[in-house]
């Protein structure tokens, strides 16, 4: 698959909703229902991070989810891509992007929205064919204002920012033009997933599948 058809799929996917919930799941029990109280808020597409011994399992169970489209997060290698794909992940999304990394999705058809926070690496990927890409880590790295500055040289890359945004910060980056959407890990709160507190996280999805887009 190359860059730019992965970054058409990935597109369609960040269209779903203005939200893409990062969750990180630590007890497998939690990923069907996690992913069932999401899909009924409105969130439909999920991105389990692989950064616990449970994400490929989660992604396996989840992937079961009528509605759901799940993808992985937090791919590091060719064999994170390998992994995520095996267990049904339908997208993938980096942290930021080196060239063994690209040619494993590449490889193994997985689309990826790999991440960038500066200049020369949006750009690095936007020759590549990545025109959909993740700004990570989206407050640390210069916020909505950020973005907003590199929309004027390049326009033509859209983001998704992901890294320290809430319900309250949202709205900022969501009213820019060269948004698709936002991902954030507000939506899905561990003491929630411990408590199995499924309708509190149906009324944060519902929340924040009603932020308005630009
Ligand atoms: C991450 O990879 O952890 C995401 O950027 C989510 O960040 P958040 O937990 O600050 O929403």
């Amino acid at each position: 698959m190359t860059p730019a058809e992965q970054s058409l799929k990935a597109a369609e996917i960040c269209r779903l909703a203005p939200v893409v919930p990062v969750l990180v799941i630590d007890d497998i029990a939690h990923a069907a229902p996690l992913a069932r109280a999401l899909v009924a808020g409105g969130l439909p597409a999920l991105e389990v991070t692989l950064r616990t011994p449970a994400a490929l399992d989660a992604i396996r169970a989840m992937a079961e989810v009528p509605g759901g489209i799940v993808g992985a997060g937090t791919l590091l290698t060719p064999a994170d891509v390998k992994a995520a794909k095996a267990a049904g992940a339908m997208f993938g999304v980096s942290p930021g992007a080196t060239e063994r990394l690209l040619d494993a999705c590449a490889e193994h058809d997985l689309p990826l929205l790999p991440g960038a926070a500066t200049a020369s690496e949006i750009m690095a990927l936007l020759d590549m064919g990545y025109t959909v890409q993740k700004f990570f880590p989206a407050e640390q790295a210069g916020g909505a204002a950020y973005l907003n500055s590199i929309g004027s040289p390049i326009p033509q890359v859209a983001f998704c920012p992901t890294g320290g945004i809430s319900l309250t910060l949202a709205p900022d980056y969501l009213r820019l033009k060269n948004i698709i959407c936002v991902g954030g890990s507000w939506v899905a709160p561990k003491d929630a997933m411990v408590r199995g507190d499924w309708a509190a996280i149906t009324a944060l999805a519902r929340q924040a599948a009603q932020l308005p887009r630009g």
